[in-house]
């Protein structure tokens, strides 16, 4: 008996300890929740924002501080633009009837079939038929950085009326980009960008910021006030449907966008065709909680806020950008069919570090093979990194048996 009540009373204690440990959990986890952010801008950065924001809540910051740490106005900022180039010069890549010339398409080794596609060969300035969709890149040098702008550019390729500006976190122009950009034949800008330092130093930086704001800036100096505006990662997948759905914004279209956070969505609800509310797993008590992907914005509508930016606060860029442009929610078109469609996807790319590969031999003689301009050319897009006195010895394979790379010097 005694035994059995006291097993009772543990049982009965250790069922309260369990409780209070579940209480503690849920109010961590509901105080957590609207401190971090599901994911940052770009792959690979770290989990945003979790000490700032912990630090920005705690302070309950004055509205002047604000302004003071997360400016909006465009102070001192300088548009660098590396290259550009507003004419279109695509080629449709996969149309192979035309008749076999010698002459080869450095990009698609298909054709030049140019003088079959008169519509798609024109100027960024000239009499667009439609409106030119502005497509702004933020990109950061990495690994990654040149396989990610392939895989968008040949997407863009297949998009008419579109200008790509890709804005750079970098001080200097980096050639490697550019000439990657040119293949394409897109009317494009390349935008030196870089990050302050000020906030290259934070724990949580701004990524993507500087790039936006000199891509505004760009869009400001050459007074374009009609298209639209889109702002589209690198590292994101685009289906083609989206462009002619974003077209004709005409002040802000909204849509979902599928690998957002824990939802693994982040979209508008639509209520009889009419945006009513927000469907996002971080609130951070954002007013419009919603992706960088998903959205548009007309030129005509942007250019009546001249002072409208993007905050370098992580976490709020598409917030305070959204409030700054005097957004309301019944001037959001819902597109992608009411938003039932999903045809923008955070994708992402794992991003591991770059290997160094050990070469203990003159590499000049590795310029008689091809693995000379092939190791040159993933080191110039930092892809790998070739030492002579470390990393993973490089061999060759011979008809099965593994060979040191002298075996064709010797
Ligand atoms: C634009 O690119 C085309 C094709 O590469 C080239 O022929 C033309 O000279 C370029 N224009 C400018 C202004 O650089
Ligand atoms: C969206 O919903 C509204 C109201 O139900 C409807 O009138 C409209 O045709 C729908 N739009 C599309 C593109 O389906
Ligand atoms: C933009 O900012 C400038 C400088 O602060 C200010 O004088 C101007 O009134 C602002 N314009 C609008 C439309 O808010």
């Amino acid at each position: 008996m005694a035994s059995a009540r006291t097993s009772v009373f543990r049982r009965k204690s250790s069922g309260f300890i369990v409780l209070i440990i579940f209480v503690f959990v849920t109010l961590f986890f509901f105080y957590d929740k609207e401190e971090i952010k599901h994911e940052s801008e770009h792959p690979n950065a770290p989990n945003v924002a979790r000490l700032e924001l912990l630090r920005s809540k705690k302070g309950s910051r004055h509205k002047d501080d604000f302004e003071k740490e997360y400016p909006l106005l465009l102070v001192n900022e300088q548009l660098v633009i590396c290259f550009e180039n507003g004419t279109d010069y695509r080629k449709l890549p996969y149309i192979t009837e035309s008749p076999p010339t010698t002459e080869q398409d450095p990009l698609t080794t298909q054709r030049n079939i140019r003088r079959l596609l008169p519509t798609l060969h024109r100027t960024t300035t000239g009499d667009a038929a439609e409106p030119m969709i502005y497509f702004v890149t933020p990109t950061y040098p990495r690994r990654e950085q040149i396989a990610e702008i392939i895989r968008l550019g040949q997407t863009l390729m297949h998009v008419p009326y579109l200008h790509w500006i890709v804005a750079d976190d970098t001080d200097t122009c980096s050639q490697t980009l550019n000439h990657h950009l040119k293949k394409f034949g897109i009317p494009y800008t390349q935008l030196a960008s870089p990050m302050p330092e000020v906030y290259r130093a934070r724990k949580n930086a701004p990524r993507g910021v500087a790039n936006r704001r000199a891509a505004l800036n760009w869009i400001r100096t050459n007074g374009k006030k009609s298209g639209v505006l889109y702002f589209g990662d690198d590292d994101n997948t685009f289906e083609l449907k989206l462009f002619s759905e974003i077209r004709y914004t005409k002040k802000v279209s909204m849509f979902p966008v599928g690998l957002i956070g824990d939802y693994a969505v982040s979209t508008p609800i639509v209520r009889n065709g009419r945006v009513e509310g927000f469907f996002d797993s971080w609130p951070a008590k954002r007013k419009w909680p919603v992706d960088m992907a998903g959205f548009a914005v007309s030129l005509e509508y942007l250019a009546l806020s001249p002072n409208a930016t993007m905050p370098f606060r992580a976490g709020y860029e598409e917030d305070e950008f959204l409030k700054s442009i005097g957004l309301k929610l019944q001037d959001i078109e819902p597109k992608a069919n009411n938003c039932t469609e999903i045809l923008v996807w955070h994708t992402q790319t794992k991003s591991s570090k770059a290997p160094t590969v050990r070469i203990s031999m003159d590499r000049q003689k590795l310029d008689r093979l091809n693995l000379g301009t092939v190791l040159k050319q993933l080191e110039t897009m930092g892809v790998n990194r070739i030492s002579e006195t470390e990393g993973t010895t490089a061999q060759a394979i011979v008809e099965g048996s593994v060979k040191p790379l002298s075996y064709w010097f010797s």
